[in-house]
């Protein structure tokens, strides 16, 4: 029976994934296709969501499979599939193996939906989006990676426990890549309209933006087998709800850049008008000599990983 609701397939029924599911479910975005290589795991996940339904009140959908041909004709898939980082290693050192992992789950999603919008959160993100978009022939505005939203919460989040201020008030912007050279902007963060550059001092700021950028690894020490997945989770849903209700919400996301920010052909954290067509438009800042050279160091480290995949892409040409 097809259904005029929306359908969001997501691929890896693990922490990021099921708490994407979850979210998408309990906020009624649509109905929800959870797919993974494991057999029984994402269907008991999708049953054990649906039997929630009637306590959480949701209408949407849950199911679970391991077969691509379930997830046909889907408006949004989010892609978390791949392994999360141990504790010591950077996002790049996983850049191999979830390349090829990420090269053939789209492969999979572009067989069976003709004009989906790809949410990609898998790491090295910036790459893994550059690997998804090159593979499945993506138009920019749809294919879209999971990084800002992500970072800002953590920044906002370590901004209202510096000042000890609610935060409902804080707003951040973190751009760049999502590795270790991100883009932290104290002038684009404030509390009620007001800059933390007239709020706290220089070391106050130094220390929030660090804490930013190791965010994600501070999770990993924390958990040891594995990384975070709350705040992802919840910050996919944030983009998902974006786009399904046509918010033209203005978000950090990482976007495919066409000359913005002086670069061009690589995947980079930029802000974003956000609604029904995926990416409406790139948003230029304008920035001082100190935060465009932080953000060219950190497009240069991305450019490394988006040129690894170009090298991967090409090998497995010579193989065809
Ligand atoms: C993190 C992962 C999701 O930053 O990249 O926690």
């Amino acid at each position: 029976m097809s259904s005029a609701r929306k359908k969001i397939t997501v691929v890896g029924a693990g922490q990021v994934g099921s708490t994407v599911a979850q979210l998408a479910a309990y906020k009624n975005l649509g109905d929800v296709v959870i797919i993974d290589i494991v057999e029984g795991v994402p269907q008991g996940k999708a049953l054990d969501l649906q039997e929630s339904s009637c306590l959480q009140v949701f209408d949407s959908l849950v199911t679970g499979t391991n077969d691509y041909k379930d997830t046909a004709n889907s408006d949004i898939v989010v892609i978390t599939a791949g392994l999360p980082r141990k504790p010591g290693m950077s996002r790049e050192d996983l850049l191999a193996t979830n390349a090829k992992i990420v090269q053939s789950v789209t492969e999979n999603i572009m067989e069976h939906s003709r004009d989906p919008i790809i949410i990609v959160v898998s790491n090295p993100l910036d790459a893994m989006v550059y690997m998804a978009k090159k593979t499945g022939n993506l138009p920019k505005n749809k294919i879209i990676g999971m990084a800002g939203v992500l970072d800002s919460a953590r920044l906002r989040t370590f901004v209202s426990l510096e000042l000890g201020c609610s935060l409902v008030d804080v707003d951040a912007m973190v751009l760049g890549g999502h590795g270790d050279s991100m883009v932290p902007l104290p002038r684009y963060t404030s509390v009620s309209g007001i800059s933390i550059t007239e709020l706290m001092t220089t070391e106050q700021i130094d220390r929030v933006v660090e804490r930013t950028r190791k965010g994600g690894a501070e999770i990993v020490s924390l958990l040891k087998t594995g990384s975070a997945f709350y705040a992802p989770g919840a910050s996919v849903v944030k983009m998902i709800e974006a786009i399904l209700q046509d918010k033209r919400r203005i978000l950090p996301c990482t976007a495919y850049l066409e000359g913005e920010y002086g670069w061009s052909g690589i995947f980079f954290g930029v802000p974003v008008m956000m609604g029904i067509h995926g990416i409406e438009k790139v948003i230029e800042l304008k920035m001082t000599e100190e935060e465009k050279a932080a953000l060219d160091k950190s497009a240069e480290d991305v450019k490394k990983t988006c040129d690894e995949i170009d090298a991967i892409l090409a090998g497995s040409n010579d193989k065809e």
